[in-house]
């Protein structure tokens, strides 16, 4: 059973924005006129949320009764708001998934394989396999976040902007409570091996799942046999990869903590202009309050 670095303590509950999104009426699955390829991975993305955030939520929750706050002060706290924050992000996908699935009624049957997998992991792996699977799913997401943190014009620019802050502000976010489900299995298994098999079946549905959803919407949008879309797709995979899967392999290193991490430069200075009273936060691509950086 490990402690708690006192550097991450320190940093505190992470807090909780209440942001709703308001969809428009003439929100399209294509929200990328540009980059159709990209909004349908991005569809395929969304649509997993509301099945892996519950499940990787009552992870944490399993084992929130063996955190010794002798040993780990803070730390059952940290959990509570860590899954408070989750709870938000697949609640506003499912409003969005709403959406895409009414343009792509097919997405159902792939809605129904998740559904089924991750009841599968819940109900059938152990309590430290499915909360090392935790640790593992933030370290994809906090790599996906950096990636896409620095690569944010290129992928977004042109898009419709309120599909693209859902995700950048999800991203933002993941980025915020990086340590937490790390600490929680830290604290209450710790073995690296079953860290390593977790995250690697996270990453794989992952990878699996996006595949699923995106050739689903691209068949329905007739583009599946368009060249550049699978050009920039496989390009954007490539590039992704390259990412995520060293950061991936570090993270299973003894020793390694994600605060070792560098964080992306954007995200975190955006979420400062989040406004509790409005429960908004601005759009992705307004101008940075520079007198708050
Ligand atoms: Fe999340
Ligand atoms: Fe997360």
């Amino acid at each position: 059973m490990a402690t708690i670095d006192p550097r991450t303590a320190d940093a505190g509950p992470v807090p909780l924005r209440n942001i709703r999104f308001e969809w428009p009426d003439d929100t399209r699955a294509v929200w990328h006129p540009t980059r159709p390829g990209f909004a349908a991975a991005c569809n395929a993305l969304s649509l997993g949320m509301p099945y892996g955030e519950p499940y990787v939520i009552a992870s944490v929750r399993s084992v929130l009764g063996d955190i010794d706050p002798d040993v780990a002060p803070g730390l059952a706290d940290e959990a509570r708001a860590y899954i408070d924050q989750e709870r938000g992000h697949y609640r506003q996908h499912r409003r969005f998934n709403d959406l895409v699935t009414v343009e792509h009624p097919g997405l159902r049957r792939v809605e129904r394989w998740m559904a089924t997998s991750y009841r599968w992991l819940r109900r059938h792996r152990s309590r430290k396999f499915n909360v090392a699977f935790a640790a593992g799913f933030e370290a994809i997401a906090f790599a996906a976040a950096r990636w896409i943190d620095s690569n944010r014009r290129e992928l977004f620019a042109g898009a419709d902007t309120l599909p693209a802050t859902l995700f950048l502000w999800h991203l933002a976010e993941e980025v915020e409570h990086k340590n937490v489900a790390f600490d929680v299995w830290e604290h209450v298994d710790g073995n690296r091996f079953r860290y390593l098999a977790a995250m690697s079946t996270s990453f794989l549905m992952l990878v699996w799942f996006i595949f699923l959803g995106t050739i689903t919407q691209l068949w329905r949008t007739r583009r599946i046999f368009n060249p550049i879309t699978w050009f920039r797709l496989t390009s954007w995979g490539i590039r992704f990869a390259f990412e995520v899967l060293p950061v991936m392999a570090v993270t299973a290193l003894p020793g390694h903590h994600p605060r070792d991490l560098a964080d992306p430069s954007w995200m975190p200075i955006w979420l400062r202009d989040y406004d509790p009273e409005s429960g908004t936060i601005p759009a992705w691509d307004a101008p940075i309050d520079i007198s708050r950086v």
